[in-house]
């Protein structure tokens, strides 16, 4: 669960304008009330007719909606100010997530837990919808890079544990490539030491982001454990350090993410 500051700080409307030129293009709108309530009562009952006449949502808002959905090409993903509803996949048409009406964002919404806990756990944030712009993204261009005293420290791809071969070749240019992206349009300009961004990195096109989280016990860190990051944050760092990218080395399988650390901890021993 976020701190009430991180629900500030890591909200997609707190760092959008400053990071427009490196990001998805998003447009990003207010959530009326009255939405809200369908999104929380559709997860525990179908509203009655009554009730959805009290909760219209407003024409104008409605508007706003379709005009944003016309700029971003009709086609959009959608996040409240902090999560996606990726744990309501399945309801989407391919498992893709992609919004076309109002409708679409309500199903997510209300099936999605990730985004009713945001609802429930935040307190004094105004919530938003932000809408965009849908893109394909390879798993393999997926990255989740991790930032230490204003140093970028860690490096590891989302879709972890899985084998990517093209990693070993392509690592020092990830490696290059992403601390330069950081230094030249993240570092100091993001409002916090310590936390993660995700990009998505396609060697040789520039890397672009994806979202910024707080970094603590619960942030998911895919091939990289709490316990390694953790006593790096009290430590001096040294100075001109790259950063580490850490990816499954071997094609072994089938792997859980506790077997893929234990398997990497030994290899490296
Ligand atoms: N604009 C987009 N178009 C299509 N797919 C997207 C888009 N943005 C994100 N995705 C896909 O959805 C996934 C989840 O998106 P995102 O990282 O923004 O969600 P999140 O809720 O912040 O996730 P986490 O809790 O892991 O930080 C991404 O890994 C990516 O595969
Ligand atoms: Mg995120």
């Amino acid at each position: 669960m976020l701190e009430i500051q991180d629900f500030r700080d890591f909200s997609i409307k707190n760092w959008y304008d400053n990071f427009k030129n490196v990001t998805l293009q998003t447009i990003i709108l207010e959530l009326p009330d009255q939405l809200l309530k369908r999104i929380q009562s559709d997860q525990i009952e179908d509203s009655d007719d009554e009730n959805e006449t009290n909760d219209e949502v407003p024409l104008e808002f409605i508007q706003e909606f379709k005009n944003a959905l016309n700029t971003l090409g009709n086609n959009a993903f959608v996040k409240n100010n902090w999560h996606a509803p990726v744990d309501a996949r399945m309801f989407s048409f391919g498992h893709l997530l992609k919004v076309v009406t109002l409708e679409d964002v309500i199903t997510y919404f209300s099936s999605s837990g990730k985004i009713q806990d945001d609802f429930s756990n935040s307190k004094g944030v105004t919530f938003c919808l932000a809408l965009r712009k849908w893109i394909s993204i390879h798993p393999a261009a997926e990255f989740r890079c991790i930032v230490i005293n204003n140093t970028l420290r860690g490096i590891t791809p989302r879709d972890w544990p899985t084998f990517y071969a093209h990693f070993k070749e392509e690592g020092p240019h990830i490696i290059e490539e992403l601390t330069k992206f950081y230094n030249d349009n993240i570092k100091i300009k993001f409002y916090r030491k310590n936390y993660i961004f995700d990009v998505v990195f396609q060697y040789p096109e520039n890397p672009y982001i994806i979202d910024f989280e707080s970094l603590n016990s619960k942030t998911n860190l895919y091939a990289f454990s709490w316990k390694e990051i953790q006593p790096l944050i009290s430590k001096e760092t040294p100075e001109n350090i790259a950063p580490v990218f850490r990816y499954l080395e071997n094609d072994v399988g089938i792997m859980t993410r506790a077997d893929a650390l234990s398997t990497f901890a030994k290899s490296h021993s």
